[in-house]
């Protein structure tokens, strides 16, 4: 006599051993009379049959199969949607400040793919173009007008690059936006990126490369660069992710007068972090001291984590402190617990590899999962990055500044048009703050029509190339070239229809 009856085991009918190849599987029957293996508890994972033959006994689980998450994690984290969202990732009353000012000059320049000013696409420069194009303006007034009147904000990855590789279609759109185009003049744009991990200067440097166009730090925004307001508020700050020592050097250029990453951490006490191979090299590069002397007043995510274990125990072990000190645990889990900011909350991200890779937003909700059921309450955190309200008016404020560089006129053009990949983070931010938005397929979306939660209000394209040429023709008219020819003579030609194709 078996010591337990099946029912021990939470096993109803139908369920019912079979025997056969997979013995001791229990099944269940489906209407259709198909039947299929099932757990306790209604699940469906099933244990290969072939290997162990009948030298194993499967004990059905008695506790369910079933992530325990759901219950632990906040209900915006679930619900990235335009349906649930009640206007932000950030339902906790808590504020997210952006700088005031206008942007730094030190954080100001221009990156030439070569190293050189080049008008891309373009000859090398002759003055006679710039007379040429302006003469070509003068006669198109009420084109002029609308060009200056409209502004374009990138999303990168997925829509341009693909990590370090260019999406062909990305290149000709800035061609076109830089003046190859018939008036040959500047269409505003902008680039809002969720991604992070360097100084913004190094990563124009590298995307100017990649898409053979100039682009400046002054119309670039990652999503930690209006984190740079942060500064003004905390001194000692914990800063997590990216590579090697990166991110602390972007918090040392936006100000963090004390900055300490993980390393400083593991290097003065390595049983803090039990499952972490430290080496001399690293060790030789941190900045340990006492951290048991130490408050860390916030915690940065900046970018991904590049080691998980390490980077969730120590956030934990600070979440959990007295005021953030290491080696303490505070007896009130909320009362005393540090504020915590992420640069942004993608849970995916398109790279060279075919299916997209997970992103800050499921480090951050396994983090929620790991708090809630470590201290029972959930943990309040700030999110910055699209789709947050906060990111898009530190967009708006560079999109006036970059007006007046580019064509000396400090205002927000009336038609804005964000071109994105992501319904989840570009389309609902963008929609939300009432631009015009575009879906493409050359990233995280990949469907036909257009996405059901979050719908992109201008429409889904195959690509950049057909989103921005779209656009444009919407606003310049449906017969606006996309080329500026230097042989035209503005005076003979009139109001510059002539143009190249
Ligand atoms: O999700 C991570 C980040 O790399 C996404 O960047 O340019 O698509 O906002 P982007
Ligand atoms: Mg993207």
């Amino acid at each position: 006599m078996p010591a337990f009856e099946d029912s021990d085991f939470g096993v109803q009918t139908p369920l019912s051993p079979v025997k056969s190849r997979d013995s001791h599987r229990f099944t269940k029957v489906a209407s259709n009379g198909t039947s299929f293996p099932v757990g306790s508890h209604g699940s469906t994972i099933s244990i290969p049959g072939e290997g162990n033959g009948h030298n194993t006994i499967e004990v059905p689980a008695t506790r369910s199969s079933i992530s325990d998450t759901s219950h632990l994690m906040h209900n915006l984290s679930l619900s990235p949607s335009m349906k649930d969202r009640r206007g932000s990732r950030n339902s906790f009353g808590a504020s997210l400040p952006i700088p005031r000012s206008k942007r730094q000059s030190r954080l100001s320049s221009v990156h030439y793919p070569d190293g050189k000013a080049q008008r891309p696409g373009m000859p090398p420069i002759q003055p006679t173009r710039d007379i040429l194009a302006a003469q070509m303006q003068d006669l198109s007034g009420e084109k002029v007008k609308a060009a200056k009147d409209m502004a374009f904000v990138f999303d990168i990855d997925g829509v341009l690059v693909h990590g370090d590789r260019l999406i062909p279609e990305g290149q000709r759109v800035l061609e076109i936006l830089n003046g190859d185009n018939e008036l040959g003049i500047k269409i505003p744009h902008i680039f809002l990126t969720n991604g992070s991990g360097k100084p913004e200067k190094p990563r124009v440097e590298q995307l100017s490369k990649i898409l053979h166009s100039p682009i400046s730090t002054d119309q670039f925004i990652q999503s930690h660069t209006p984190m740079r307001a942060l500064a003004e508020y905390y001194k000692t700050v914990l800063v997590v992710g990216g590579e090697g020592y990166k991110c602390r050097e972007v918090a040392e250029e936006y100000g963090f007068q004390d900055t300490v990453v993980p390393n400083d951490i593991v290097a003065w006490d390595p049983t803090i972090a039990p499952y972490r191979v430290f080496t001399e090299g690293e060790r030789a590069t941190s900045r340990p001291r006492d951290f048991s002397k130490v408050n860390i007043e916030a915690i940065m995510v900046f970018s991904d984590s590049r080691d998980y274990a390490t980077d969730m125990q120590i956030i934990m072990d600070l979440l959990r402190s007295e005021d953030g000190r290491f080696g303490t645990v505070a007896q009130d889990p909320v009362s005393q617990r540090i504020p915590i900011y992420f640069s942004q909350g993608d849970m995916l991200c398109p790279t060279e590899h075919p299916i997209p890779r997970m992103s800050q937003g499921t480090f951050r909700i396994g983090l929620e999962a790991m708090y809630k059921a470590l201290t029972g309450v959930d943990l309040e955190r700030v999110v910055y990055g699209k789709p947050e309200l906060a990111t898009y008016k530190y967009a708006d404020e560079v999109i006036t500044s970059w007006m007046e560089q580019i064509h000396n006129d400090e205002r927000l053009p009336s038609n804005v048009y964000m071109i994105g990949d992501n319904p989840a983070s570009d389309i609902v931010g963008g929609n939300m703050y009432g631009w015009n938005t575009c879906l493409v397929r050359t990233g995280v979306y990949q469907g036909e029509g257009n996405d059901d939660n979050n719908p992109a209000s201008f429409g889904v394209f195959k690509n950049v190339f057909e989103a921005v040429t779209t656009a444009i023709k919407k606003e310049l008219g449906q017969d606006f070239k996309f080329g500026f020819d230097e042989t035209i003579n503005p005076v003979l030609h009139g109001n510059g229809t002539s143009a190249i194709f």
